[in-house]
């Protein structure tokens, strides 16, 4: 028999669209050889030797992606809430990733996060360093360990931040390939490099052209931070006169989409014409609800995106946001778009629970390939939930059960987690 090839019993949900949960009560879900082979109401005579998993009476649902998260922000989640972007930067969140410096701190650090990461729901993520190389290789060292799929970045700022942490750009530069070099050496199986300059207001134009110039030698994807809060959009348009919006600043730099697989996070101030650029480049954009609210930065327009058919897909942001839970990313994105539709603009209807769920597992699994769903030929990462709560309402259905279990477990109650058909647990 192949090597990851069986079945799993159980509730089965996964997205087919943006608009449809798929739901089969006791069916059989086949994984062959790292790949799903589809839900069946039997087990087809050619799938009838393989090991069972008996999963009955729990959900069974794609692995959740998490398409931002900074790990060295894990230790200030909860904390110094109180503070907009810029100011909670500068108070709290650069003087805490200065500490990375320190291998001590970083391997106590990290190897919570690590650990939390392997626990919980997700199964991929696109992960910040810090700008530290020794620290960042030990981050992808722990999370090559829990078996999720990352992307991870030794992030680069040459400029505007504290002096614990400005990086001359030259060293920036010299630090990024040293660090890309160990990932080709090292020969992670599931641990991948990601160019990561922090955000514009950090990163002068000669770091962002040497960058550009990393990404064509070696080829990476690059996660950034966009449009995210007012007064980071002010300096923007002071520190980059020549661009017509914050995207086509990093857009002249040959560094939003086209031929770079690209995330930006947030997004909640874009424009249509950022909007436009951003569909027109296929840029992903990581909505992060708890963050946008934690540090007061607004409520981001999904149903726009959504309307356009922009890449999209969900992210914790910790520590902007508190909670690395994507469950509980698709209950905050609901909730923030159902203040914006009644404050803000009743021409962007809420988001549903199918919406969300599709960004938490598909919308963000397309970054990474075949991912975020059980439809034949897709990776076969898959998770499953123990939502026992006892139900005055029973039988409750899948659908039922999957937002329940969304709203209420913050993330807990995770059974068992498949990475490409590799169990974790
Ligand atoms: N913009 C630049 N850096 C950061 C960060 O660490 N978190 C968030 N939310 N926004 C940023
Ligand atoms: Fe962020």
């Amino acid at each position: 028999m192949k090597q990851n090839s069986f079945v799993i019993k159980g509730d089965i949900c996964y997205s087919a669209d943006k608009k449809t949960l798929l739901t089969f009560k006791d069916h059989y879900l086949i994984c062959l050889d790292g790949n799903s082979a589809g839900v069946f109401e039997n087990i087809p005579e050619e799938y009838s030797k393989l090991e069972i998993h008996d999963y009955s009476g729990l959900l069974v649902v794609p692995g959740l992606v998490d398409l931002h998260i900074h790990a060295p922000q894990f230790t200030l989640r909860g904390l110094g809430m109180d503070d907009e972007l810029l100011d909670w930067l500068n108070n709290l969140t650069f003087p805490e990733e200065s500490r990375y410096s320190d291998m001590e701190y970083a391997r106590a650090a990290y190897t919570d996060f690590a650990e939390v990461m392997r626990l919980g729901a997700t199964t991929r993520a696109c992960i910040f360093g810090t700008t530290h190389v020794p620290a960042t290789e030990l981050l992808m060292e722990y999370m090559e360990a829990t078996g999720l799929h990352t992307y991870v970045g030794k992030v680069n700022m040459d400029r505007n931040c504290p002096a614990i942490m400005v990086e001359d750009t030259g060293k920036s530069v010299k630090d990024t390939e040293e660090w890309i070099n160990f990932c080709k050496s090292r020969g992670f199986l599931n641990t991948k490099p990601m160019l990561t300059p922090r955000f514009i207001p950090t990163c002068s134009d000669k770091l962002m052209q040497l960058l550009r110039e990393i990404q064509e030698k070696y080829a990476l994807p690059l996660q950034s931070h966009l449009s995210e809060n007012p007064a980071e959009i002010e300096w923007v348009k002071e520190l980059c006169k020549e661009s017509k919006f914050y995207g086509d600043a990093y857009d002249s730099f040959k560094l939003f989409g086209r031929d770079v697989p690209t995330i930006m996070a947030h997004c909640v101030y874009s424009e249509e014409n950022e909007l436009s650029r951003i569909k027109e480049n296929g840029v992903f954009i990581a909505h992060c609800p708890q963050s946008n609210t934690n540090i007061a930065s607004g409520i981001a327009p999904v149903r726009k995106f959504l309307d356009m058919g922009i890449n999209c897909g969900l992210g914790s942001d910790v520590a902007g946001g508190a909670s690395e839970s994507i469950l509980r990313a698709m209950a905050d994105a609901i909730q923030m778009s159902k203040m914006r539709w009644r404050l803000q603009d009743k021409n962007l209807k809420p988001l549903t629970f199918e919406e969300v769920f599709f960004l938490g597992t598909k919308g963000g699994g397309e970054f990474f390939g075949r991912v975020g769903s059980f439809e034949k030929g897709y990776e076969f990462d898959a998770v499953v939930f123990d939502d026992a709560v006892p139900s005055y309402h029973s039988p409750l259905t899948l659908r039922q059960r999957l937002e329940r279990h969304a709203y209420l477990s913050n993330g807990r109650g995770t059974a068992h987690k498949f990475v490409c058909g590799t169990q974790i647990f």
